[in-house]
């Protein structure tokens, strides 16, 4: 089992590469299917989660093949319609496959995901969706079965939640209602830049959508779609994850080929914090030169606090002298992080979804166990600060979504490597 080895106490400097983001590709290279022509992807981060939809797209009878971060995908007239229960066991996001195959076979049978660390992870808005556009959908025996002989489109497609609308759900009626007869109106769509990004992509194939990026999406159903050639946009939630080891380490480092304008709300907390942010030619400098302060924060849909960068903020809070409170509105269970932090010297308790942070001068080292994708970010951002060692077990979480994570902070200076026992 591999172990990432932290020494806590060297200020991050220097330059780091942001690599393409997971939650753009994982929907995009899922969208590839809706055409039987060949597509590339450019910019696609190599991770665990990837090569999770590789292996799916392969097991369709689709063609995928990568060189370095690009990615060839050849549908052609591939005859699969399954995502079976071992793959969407290991990546929830496969159930991003529903749409693209019942607009492209007219039928899907997809495991239901069940849930994760993180929450129950109902898809109660993906099926809403399906049904809308005239899917017939059936659970059995653990999987989604759901058939549809001519999609239709429907003017009024409300996606709402109890915790807002869905991003995922958002995409798959997106990626059936493209090939749909007629108009679909997405209500309540969620606003994340993935979802845009994967409208862009469609739209490059001839999808004809208006809206993608606010509340509303048009969609205008056309016959058929052509390959097309994408560049993945940056991933912001990594953005986010190395500003706060900068601010973290009270460090100065350099951050290319990111999107400022996605991290605005992540941006905002970290300068009320004290860390300087600042956007320099195609550079975001980070750097921190007074004592980091406390700050309150709140999940929220985007543009709001992203969850996926909730578990970062608390390492960052247990490390600022003072109070801080983390409310957690997306995934409320979201904080598996807290009990390992606890045994780093961190003093939080948690009241319903808030962590109140009673934050200390120094973390301790310590072995520690990740427990999912951004958990394991929050360990790996202690420990960079924490005195003497921290052991972190269990990294395949850190792979899923992080691209060769201790390499880019070891250039940034850090006392860090991966050892394998
Ligand atoms: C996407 O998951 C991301 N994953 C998640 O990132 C991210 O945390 C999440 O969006 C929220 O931003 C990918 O894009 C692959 P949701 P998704 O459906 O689409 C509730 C990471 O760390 N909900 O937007 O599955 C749900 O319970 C991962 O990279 C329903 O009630 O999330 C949650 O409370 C973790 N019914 C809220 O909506 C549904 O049918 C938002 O979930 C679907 C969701």
């Amino acid at each position: 089992m591999e172990k990432i080895i932290i020494k806590g106490g060297q200020k991050l400097k220097g330059t780091v590469k942001i690599s393409g983001a997971k939650n753009s590709a994982l929907p995009i290279l899922a969208a590839s299917l809706l055409s039987e022509e060949t597509s590339i992807i450019e910019n696609v981060p190599r991770l665990r989660d990837i090569n999770t939809m590789k292996k799916l797209l392969e097991s369709l009878g689709v063609k995928v093949n990568f060189e370095g971060n690009s990615v060839r995908v050849e549908p052609g007239n591939f005859v699969g319609y399954e995502a079976p229960y071992e793959f969407v066991s290991t990546m929830r996001a496969s159930i991003c496959l529903l749409g693209p195959l019942l607009a492209r076979q007219r039928k899907a049978r997809i495991s239901l995901p069940g849930g994760c660390v993180i929450g129950t992870r109902p898809i109660d808005l993906h099926l809403k969706g399906l049904a809308a556009l005239g899917a017939d959908i059936d659970i059995r025996h653990g999987y989604i079965i759901a058939r549809a002989e001519q999609l239709s489109g429907n003017d009024n497609i409300y996606l709402g939640g109890p915790f807002g609308s869905s991003v995922l759900a958002t995409c798959n009626v997106m990626m059936a209602a493209v090939l749909a007869r007629g108009e679909t109106v997405i209500e309540n769509a969620a606003c994340e830049p993935e979802v845009l990004d994967l409208a862009n992509f469609l739209t490059k194939m001839g999808a004809k959508i208006k809206g993608a990026g606010s509340h509303r999406i048009i969609i205008k159903g056309v016959n058929e779609l052509k390959g097309a050639k994408h560049r993945i946009m940056p991933d912001r939630i990594e953005t986010g994850t190395y500003m706060i080891a900068a601010a973290i380490t009270g460090g100065n480092i350099n951050i290319v080929n990111a999107n400022l304008r996605h991290i605005s709300a992540i941006a905002d907390r970290l300068k009320q914090a004290g860390v300087e942010i600042i956007k320099i030619d195609k550079k975001i400098k980070v750097r921190v030169k007074d004592p980091i302060r406390p700050v309150d924060v709140t999940t929220l849909p985007y543009p709001g606090f992203p969850t996926d960068m909730q578990a970062q903020m608390t390492a960052l809070m247990s490390v600022t002298e003072g109070i801080s409170v983390i409310t957690e509105k997306v995934f409320p269970r979201r904080f598996l992080h807290v009990s390992e932090l606890i045994r780093m010297g961190c003093r939080v308790y948690l009241e319903g979804s808030s962590a109140i942070i009673n934050g200390i001068k120094r973390l301790s080292g310590a072995q520690v166990m990740a427990s999912d994708l951004r958990a394991s970010a929050a360990l790996v951002l202690a420990g960079l600060v924490a005195e003497g060692q921290t052991v972190i077990s269990r990294v395949y979480h850190l792979d899923r979504g992080y691209e060769r994570m201790e390499e880019k902070l070891a250039g940034l200076g850090a006392n860090i490597k991966r050892v394998k026992r």
